[in-house]
């Protein structure tokens, strides 16, 4: 039972839980396991995990990032204090990347710490939320506002579970592999590339491979940059923008997936890079580097995510959603986009009418 990774003392299982998660709990001897679902894992993934599990501890939340939030904690809190874990018990979340988060911040919490392991449910949870060690919930409306680094006791991807997404949540978590691409694995992008020309489905992409080029960017990173003091800001590429567009969408009729919000995040903050002419002092290549990964994040998205314009009166929402984003700096926008080669990263702090022209430029595009 040999991980596939390893980030500082949590190893990532990719492959069938059957062959993994047994062997590991038996070798662990932890006194109890507390499971966390949402109403869509508790039906259609927990099955799977039974087998496994010797008591039927745990809590289910709704669905959806309007969960992650103080209320659904203490509502787990309530949980595993009925269920009386101690200090040697697990907690197991299994979901996506709300699971993940909030399930991961009240292990961190409960006692001052008690271990906890991802299971993954999305191709989004299992290529990016479930690996590195951010834990959290969103605050008044604002994303992953309260929360702690804290690394799981160990992560076990089983792409089987992508065979229980919805299609939009498959479509969601590929704008994180659309990231890890541009910003680490030429060649995975290269692959992409070629898969998504010939078709624009998705059903064709081998994931168990591409899960693994995929994680091992986020690994590489995490590793170099746990607690995101440099590297770790490129996983940021997209999601300055993207944030603060989901939340900004969060309780309209038509909320943006993550992923959705990312692409649309990531191609601004491609086209901030391209207009040199806002960064008279950058480099001359800035802008054909700009418009090179323009490119590229559309090819790799567009017959992924739908057009959605963003309404011209929600600008100003959106600025003031971007000056709580947690990389800023004395009042500034800050966003990481990637730089010449893989790994490399550029620090852009766009204005508000910066943002407002690449957003312009986004709606035109259709
Ligand atoms: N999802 C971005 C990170 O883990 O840093």
């Amino acid at each position: 039972m040999t991980p596939t990774f390893q980030v500082q003392d949590c190893p990532i299982f990719i492959g069938s839980l059957a062959a993994t998660l047994p062997a590991w709990l038996e070798k662990q001897q932890y006194s109890q396991v507390f499971v966390l679902c949402d109403q869509h894992t508790e039906k259609y993934c927990l099955p799977y995990l039974v087998p496994y599990l010797v008591s039927n501890q745990g809590a289910t939340i709704e669905p959806g990032e309007t969960s992650k939030n103080l209320a659904s904690c203490e509502k787990i809190w309530q949980a595993m204090l009925q269920a009386n874990l101690d200090r040697k018990a697990l907690v197991l979340n299994l979901g996506g990347g709300v699971i993940g988060d909030i399930g991961g911040f009240c292990a961190a919490t409960w006692k001052r710490g008690i271990d906890f392991i991802h299971v993954p449910t999305t191709l989004l949870s299992m290529t990016d939320a479930a690996i590195g060690g951010k834990t959290g919930i969103d605050f008044h409306g604002t994303k992953n506002t309260i929360g702690v680094f804290e690394q799981p006791a160990a992560v076990f991807a089983d792409p089987f579970f992508l065979q229980t997404l919805p299609d939009r949540e498959l479509r969601s978590g590929f704008a994180e592999v659309i990231k890890h691409a541009l910003i680490g694995d030429p060649v995975l992008k290269a692959e992409l590339m070629d898969t998504l020309q010939s078709n624009a489905s998705l059903n064709l992409i081998h994931w168990p491979a591409v899960l693994q080029k995929s994680i091992a960017v986020k690994v590489h990173v995490v590793q170099e940059d746990p607690l995101e003091k440099g590297l770790r800001m490129l996983l940021n590429f997209g999601h300055t923008i993207g944030h603060a567009l989901e939340s900004l969408f969060l309780n309209s009729d038509e909320p943006l997936t993550h992923g959705e919000a990312v692409y649309i995040g990531m191609i601004c903050e491609a086209h901030f890079l391209s207009s040199i002419a806002i960064y008279p002092m950058d480099e001359p290549e800035d802008r054909t580097k700009g418009s090179d990964l323009q490119a590229n994040v559309t090819a790799l998205g567009r017959h992924v995510f739908k057009h959605r314009s963003i309404p011209t009166s929600a600008f100003p929402e959106l600025w003031a959603l971007m000056l709580q984003d947690k990389k800023n700096l004395s009042g500034t926008v800050r966003m990481a986009v990637p730089d010449k080669g893989a790994f490399s990263m550029k620090i852009i702090v766009p204005s508000q009418s910066e943002l407002e022209r690449s957003l312009q430029y986004f709606n035109g595009l259709n």
